[in-house]
């Protein structure tokens, strides 16, 4: 261990052993990405989680500063370091989960797509590594542009034939952290109070709220619906021109990122009702990908839930997601078959 020598491997095994003999549950998690701008607030955050026993946190650069630095918080997770492609495989093997913030984040100017050629490779590489080192892990995938990221990551597991769609997840939290946020911001209500079901993808009009289905119940002006569609689908920009070519979202998406990957760790745990929305394999629509709420179980989505009654004007929204999803999804089918 590289970040961590006074720890004998064999001290730690004991430590999660002993921890596990003591009824805690103790999931193994891994972090690629792990020393970027969503990564290192990620890896603090998965440190605090008590379902964490062991977290891995792998990058080609900065990965042990990173390690070094976190392993010093005084919760449970043991924390070890991995650095470079050589290291990749070490990293990964034994996970039960596997966190994916790795590759480039926008400027201001850039839409998602654009970062496509550079994080598609990168994606590719990861995936390669999760087939050969914990095919079984569940993959938390926020790597842009989700929408053709997850098609990507899909190819690489059916190629190594060990793709199973329900342990695939595109994490689309963020959108659901930002539509809470807004929608209670117009309601007057605390954002813990609020549940607003996002649908589609994760970038511009395939990023589709429900406000007709929010929880609370409520009713919207069609002024409000408008402004709050385009907020919602517009966060990650109005983020992007805010930090003005520092990059993009990292402290809401990590925090987004550790809210979805609990859900995921609460139901490998076999919490009953576990219930999330996720950019994953799906039969809701004609797309073989989509976003909707899934229920998150021991081997991962379980349930892919409907889209339930829409408005016309989510109807339209719809149809415009559908367009510009089909496109990007078929984009990363068409990297992969290359
Ligand atoms: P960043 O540039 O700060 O960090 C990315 C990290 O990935 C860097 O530490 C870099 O060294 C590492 N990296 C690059 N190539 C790698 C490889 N082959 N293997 C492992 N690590 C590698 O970027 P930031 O802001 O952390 O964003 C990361 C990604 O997350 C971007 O693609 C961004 O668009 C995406 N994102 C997704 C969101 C979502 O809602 N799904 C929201 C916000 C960002």
């Amino acid at each position: 261990n590289p970040t961590n020598p006074q720890m004998e491997e064999s001290a730690i095994l004991e430590r999660v052993n002993c921890r596990a003999k003591g009824g805690a549950p103790g999931f193994k998690v891994a972090i690629l990405g792990a020393a970027g701008g969503i990564g290192q607030p990620l890896a603090m955050l998965m440190k605090m989680n008590p379902l964490v026993s062991v977290l891995h946190l792998y990058d080609v650069v900065n990965s042990p500063g990173v390690t070094a630095d976190i392993s010093h918080m005084d919760t449970g997770a043991v924390v070890r370091g991995f650095l470079g492609q050589q290291q990749l495989e070490a990293a990964l093997t034994g996970m039960d989960v596997v966190v994916i913030p790795a590759g480039v984040p926008r400027k201001p100017g850039m839409t998602r797509d654009d970062l496509f050629n550079i994080n598609a490779g990168i994606v590719k590489t990861l995936c390669e590594g999760i087939s050969k080192c914990c095919p079984n892990a569940i993959v938390n995938l926020i790597s842009n542009p989700v929408n053709s990221t997850v098609p990507i990551a899909a190819e690489v597991f059916k190629k190594a034939g060990i793709y199973d769609p329900k342990r695939l997840l595109g994490v689309t939290m963020l959108d659901v952290v930002r539509a809470n946020t807004f929608v209670a911001e117009v309601l007057g209500l605390d954002p813990r109070e609020v549940d607003v079901p996002v649908v589609g993808g994760h970038a511009g009009v395939t990023i589709l709220p429900l406000l007709s289905q929010v929880k609370p119940p409520c009713s919207f002006t069609p002024e409000e619906t408008e402004y709050l569609t385009k907020r919602i689908q517009d966060g990650g920009t109005e983020v992007v021109q805010a930090k003005a070519g520092a990059g993009s979202a990292t402290l809401s998406m990590a925090y987004a990122a550790v809210k979805f990957a609990d859900a995921c760790l609460r139901g490998l745990r076999g919490d009953a009702g576990v219930v999330e929305c996720a950019f994953v394999a799906s039969q809701v629509t004609e797309l073989p990908f989509f976003a909707t709420k899934v229920r998150l179980g021991r081997t991962g989505a379980e349930e892919v839930y409907q889209l339930g009654p829409l408005n016309e004007y989510e109807r339209a929204g719809l149809e415009n997601a559908k367009r510009e999803l089909a496109i990007s999804i078929q984009k990363g089918v068409s990297f992969m078959k290359k």
